[in-house]
């Protein structure tokens, strides 16, 4: 058994010894304290929504909500009720007055994930209530003053969303003020190991086990290129660790990255009798692939709603 935790270095929740997370340590310790607005770059499953929460629980405001909003998974047309609330009569069905999150946060921390998936004409108005430092209700005429720590996210490149035009240049600057790059697992290569054992040694405290990684398992774990970083890392651990009885194996990774059938010509198949839940998962992965990581236009072409996507993806 291999006694990683002590070689372990941590900050809060986040856990990780290799050079970027010490470096990523000290950008938090820094940043943690002051109320600067925090922009996450990294890919999905690098811990962007960990370090958010991480932040907030380092922070004065530790003792106020942490709220933390999915940009995607709101429709276009509910997003500025959603951040700002709205009044009684403000549109068919709003019975009564309701607040948004941004006033769920107050006094705590605003976690904006997907930040590029806010359509163009709400980051619009994002920017100007960070400037203006109060917004109105939908049907308000009254401003309500923001008290809360920006943090915002996206798996995207920054630049890249600015150059297509999915990111205002001027909202990026303003949420920019302390950009964060999170590296991918893929980077952080004495991570894996730890963190692989570190989820064992969670899993086995929870349950009162005492399983092990097999030697090949660690062999594994090490030649994989974690396209789904430590989320990927997490479950598959997870997955292995209710396999095993004792010793823990894991895949080899070639039968794990094989990847979705496609032909050249954009078309999955499937041998028949596959089963609809296999089928279903390549379809959609594939689907998103092919529009390139958007997820309104995935849900879109598949005809399901963008929340059911999220539900699926969290699921995979
Ligand atoms: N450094 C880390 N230490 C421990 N757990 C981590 C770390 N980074 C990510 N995780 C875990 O991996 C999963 C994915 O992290 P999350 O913050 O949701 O990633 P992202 O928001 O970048 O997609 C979560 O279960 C999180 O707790
Ligand atoms: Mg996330």
């Amino acid at each position: 058994m291999m006694t990683a935790e002590k070689s372990l270095k941590r900050f809060g929740q986040l856990y990780g010894s290799s050079m970027a997370m010490e470096t990523l340590y000290r950008q938090l310790e820094r940043v943690a304290t002051t109320d600067a607005t925090v922009l996450l770059e990294g890919e999905s499953g690098t811990g962007k929504e960990l370090i958010a929460q991480t932040l907030h629980a380092a922070s004065r405001r530790a003792d106020r909500h942490f709220v933390a909003v999915n940009c995607g998974a709101i429709p276009a047309h509910l997003i500025e009720a959603a951040l700002f609330g709205h009044e009684k009569g403000s549109f068919t069905g709003a019975v009564r007055q309701q607040s948004g999150y941004f006033e769920h946060a107050s006094g705590g921390t605003l976690f904006l994930d997907e930040i590029t998936e806010m359509p163009c004409d709400m980051q619009v108005k994002l920017l100007r209530v960070l400037e203006s430092g109060s917004f109105h209700r939908v049907g308000g005429s009254e401003p309500v003053g923001v008290d809360v720590r920006l943090i915002a996210a996206t798996n995207r490149s920054l630049q890249r969303a600015v150059q297509e035009g999915r990111l205002r240049q001027d909202l990026m600057y303003r949420l920019a003020v302390f950009p964060i790059r999170v590296p991918p697992l893929r980077e952080r290569d004495r991570d894996i190991e730890l963190l692989a054992c570190h989820f064992l040694q969670s899993l086995n405290a929870e349950a009162g086990t005492a399983k092990h990684f097999s030697r090949q398992a660690l062999t594994a774990l090490r030649s994989y290129g974690w396209p789904g970083n430590v989320r990927e890392l997490k479950n598959l651990v997870h997955r292995a660790y209710i396999l095993a009885t004792d010793v823990v194996q894991i895949e080899q990774p070639a039968a794990r990255s094989a990847g979705p059938p496609i032909l050249s010509n954009g078309t999955l198949s499937f041998p028949v009798g596959t089963a609809l839940a296999d089928a279903q998962r390549e379809l959609i992965m594939a689907t998103l692939n092919h529009f390139r990581g958007n997820k309104r236009l995935t849900a879109s072409a598949l005809g399901i709603s963008v929340k059911t996507l999220y539900n699926r993806l969290k699921e995979y």
